[in-house]
């Protein structure tokens, strides 16, 4: 369908892609560049740097690949493992989903473990199957953070805690598409080896790049991974790095300046106020949702994401109808539900550059497609909720002090 123009903004509330904010707009709005000219290397240089800290990581080395977050799951099961290799990996929603069905396609021997849509990672099961591993047939632990599909948050210092406490040499691969940047994560605290995102969710980027951070154990076993990798080979990367060139293949100019832009911006808000502010969106749309008399898909409070909430319907109603006519009538895009939960959760993103004000227009738009579909809400009773808690403890802007 062509692009359909509605009044106003749209208001983009799915849990990515999302909204890109001015500044970065501007930035990437620029001729190419001749990506050998000395410009490119010194702007990719600072990149790789900046990059760093927003997975917390000294010692990770970063690579910024043209490709979606699905490339980057590829990217780091490739360089690590070999066809064959044991990994655990947990399905806990579509996109745990997805990365085990590449995982099973890339012919890894994935030992899944299940919950329900709407629960974590269980990690019962991984002590048990940590324990009984004496020979370390386990190569790899393979987790998504957050489960967009669900609006479950894993806790990966448990993951970590287990692993040393079994003294178990597995690899810990992250996705952290819908929490990196936005979601508390501590790439060397939490030992994690391969960590990764996608321009499009909490950096606020158009899609396009996803961003791989390995660590030195991860790319140490990228020396005997015997998985066949072309287009996602760390070392060609490496090479160019070495050589102070960076770019083994053409790079997107606009995204890499977009690139700067978006960091630019996390560090003048500071990475910890971005994460605060996170947590304040997901505390007050889950108010809201509670006020408006439904239930979280996420069922436990220690699972509740910051960055995406997944919001039950009462089953006389397709949610998939909620979406459809935030859209049509109201110019506000919702996210689906997806696969086991479709046409019975409606998502609600808040993440990347968004704030308060616009997350409230958000809810009261959700309460009026709750009326209109049928749902007997009170108008106002989740715009007020999430007001008062927003009220009390939304700070200064940092840069307004
Ligand atoms: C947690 C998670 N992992 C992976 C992906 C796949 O990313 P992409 O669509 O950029 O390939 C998504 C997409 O929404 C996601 O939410």
């Amino acid at each position: 369908m062509d692009y359909v123009y509605g009044p106003g903004r749209n208001h983009l509330f799915v849990p990515g892609p999302v909204n890109i904010p001015e500044p970065v707009i501007r930035a990437m709005n620029r001729n190419n560049e001749d990506y050998r000219s000395p410009a490119v290397p010194a702007l990719t240089k600072t990149l790789l740097e900046d990059v760093k800290k927003i997975f917390k990581t000294t010692s990770g080395t970063p690579f910024l690949i043209p490709t979606t977050g699905t490339g980057a799951w590829e990217s780091a099961l490739t360089n690590t493992l070999s066809p064959g290799d044991r990994i655990i990996s947990f399905l806990i929603g579509q996109f745990s989903l997805l990365w085990i069905d590449q995982q099973q396609r890339l012919n890894f021997n994935v030992d899944v473990v299940e919950s329900d849509w709407g629960q974590g990672a269980n990690l019962d099961i991984l002590a048990e199957k940590l324990a009984s591993d004496n020979s370390h047939s386990i190569k790899a632990i393979c987790i998504v953070h957050n489960e967009t599909a669900t609006g479950v948050t894993n806790n990966l210092a448990t993951v970590r805690k287990l692993l040393d406490d079994y003294r178990h040499p597995a690899l810990l691969l992250v996705d952290g598409v819908s929490s990196i940047c936005a979601l508390d994560f501590r790439m060397d605290e939490w030992g994690v080896d391969v960590a990764l995102t996608g321009s499009q969710k909490a950096l606020s980027l158009p899609t396009g790049m996803g961003i791989v951070c390995a660590s030195p154990k991860a790319l140490e076993a990228s020396k005997t991974a015997k998985s066949v990798r072309v287009f996602f080979d760390w070392n060609d990367y490496l090479k160019f790095y070495k050589m102070g060139t960076y770019w083994p293949y053409t790079p997107s100019i606009q995204l890499l300046y977009g690139l700067r832009a978006a960091l630019d911006l996390i560090f003048e808000e500071g990475l910890e106020n971005v994460i605060r502010r996170h947590s304040r969106l997901g505390t007050a749309t889950r108010l809201a949702v509670e006020a408006w008399g439904l239930k979280n898909c996420t069922q436990k409070e220690e699972w509740y994401s910051d960055t995406v909430t997944a919001v039950m319907v009462p089953g006389y109603v397709d949610s998939s109808e909620i979406v459809r006519r935030a859209w049509k009538r109201f110019n506000l895009s919702l996210g689906l539900g997806l696969n086991k939960v479709a046409g019975k959760v409606f998502r609600i993103g808040h993440l990347g550059n968004v704030n308060e004000l616009q997350l409230l227009g958000c809810l009261s738009g959700v309460e009026m497609v709750l009326r209109d579909v049928g749902y007997p809400v009170k108008l106002g009773s989740g715009v007020a909720a999430a007001a008062a808690y927003l009220l009390n403890n939304t700070p200064l802007i940092p840069s307004r002090i």
